[in-house]
């Protein structure tokens, strides 16, 4: 049995034929329409979650399944002080795989040495969240065409965004992929991931704290929030929360076919006047996440 914990559990090949199946659904949604008939799906998110959760839930009920699950934590028995590993062991008794989320880093690999079903990440603290990744790929897939041969800018919270950290391991293991990591000091991205992805694949990268620097490099400029729930105080958080405020004016040396991407829950980091530029790719990459996790369950739950 498989689970999904880290994008690299996945090969290069097994996301392009996801990538495959994904646009088929997006052409063909009908066919799709009982492949996963009597399937339940439970969604355990131990943390807030509109798109992630909700595109999940959406994604099985489009293939006939059924969901189940909690929201917060607050209603679920951990409250009462249970164990997530007690908690994925009884859910497995009542559902066919599970989606996850949790504030602790790693309590979805956890969950995954005693879960009797498989067990889907869908964000874990300030560490990975592989299924975004996976919204993000086909995004740049269908958005730009190409995975390989692209310059990406990284810009906000680089530090605790976990999205972040999961887009760079994965695009890492492309052909000519350069990053461009944007942010205040407080929250570059972590030694880790520069030690383990970049550096030792021999990528390409710059940092800076100015959006405009390398703008007119960008194939793509991906957007983050900044993570406050992750901060140790509100003070920091109040002074770093604006740093950067995408808006026209700081596109002017963009290229024509910049793709802007940002997973999403935007707070201040975009101008809403980019919305309608049509190089805003935000609410479309939110629109695929529900076809690319449709493709995700049917390969988990190995369905033809
Ligand atoms: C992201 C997350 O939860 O990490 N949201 C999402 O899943 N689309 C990004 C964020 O919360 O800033």
């Amino acid at each position: 049995m498989k689970h999904l914990i880290d994008i690299k559990d996945l090969s290069i090949k097994e996301i392009d034929d996801m990538i495959k199946v994904a646009k088929d659904i997006i052409t063909n949604e009908d066919k799709y329409s009982h492949k996963c008939d009597g399937k339940k799906l439970a969604t355990l998110f131990f943390e807030p979650s509109t798109r992630t959760r909700l595109s999940f839930e959406s994604a099985m009920l489009s293939l006939g399944g059924n969901v189940l699950g909690f929201s917060e934590a607050s209603s679920s028995s951990v409250s009462k002080g249970e164990t997530v590993s007690d908690t994925i062991r009884v859910v497995g008794c009542y559902s066919d795989i599970i989606a996850m989320r949790h504030p602790k880093e790693g309590a979805p690999l956890v969950a995954s040495m005693k879960s009797s079903v498989p067990i889907i990440n869908a964000g874990d603290g300030g560490h990975n969240h592989p299924t975004q990744t996976l919204t993000d790929l086909l995004t740049i897939n269908i958005e730009k065409g190409r995975l390989d041969n692209l310059t990406i800018g990284l810009c906000g919270d680089l530090k605790f965004g976990r999205t972040v950290h999961s887009l760079i391991t994965a695009m890492s293991r492309y052909k000519n992929i350069k990053f461009v990591l944007i942010s205040p000091d407080e929250l570059k991205l972590p030694e880790y991931v520069k030690k383990e992805v970049l550096e030792k694949n021999n990528i390409e990268y710059a940092e800076t704290r100015n959006i405009e620097e390398y703008m007119s490099d960008l194939d793509i400029l991906y957007m983050t929030r900044v993570q406050r729930e992750r901060f140790f105080n509100e003070e920091d958080y109040i002074r770093l929360k604006d740093y950067y405020i995408l808006n026209k004016k700081k596109l002017d040396k963009a290229k024509k076919d910049l793709c802007i991407m940002h997973p999403l829950p935007r707070v201040n980091e975009i101008s809403t006047d980019i919305d309608d530029d049509e190089r805003a790719c935000y609410f479309k990459q939110a629109n695929y996440g529900k076809y690319i996790r449709m493709a995700l369950i049917l390969k988990m739950l190995e369905v033809k």
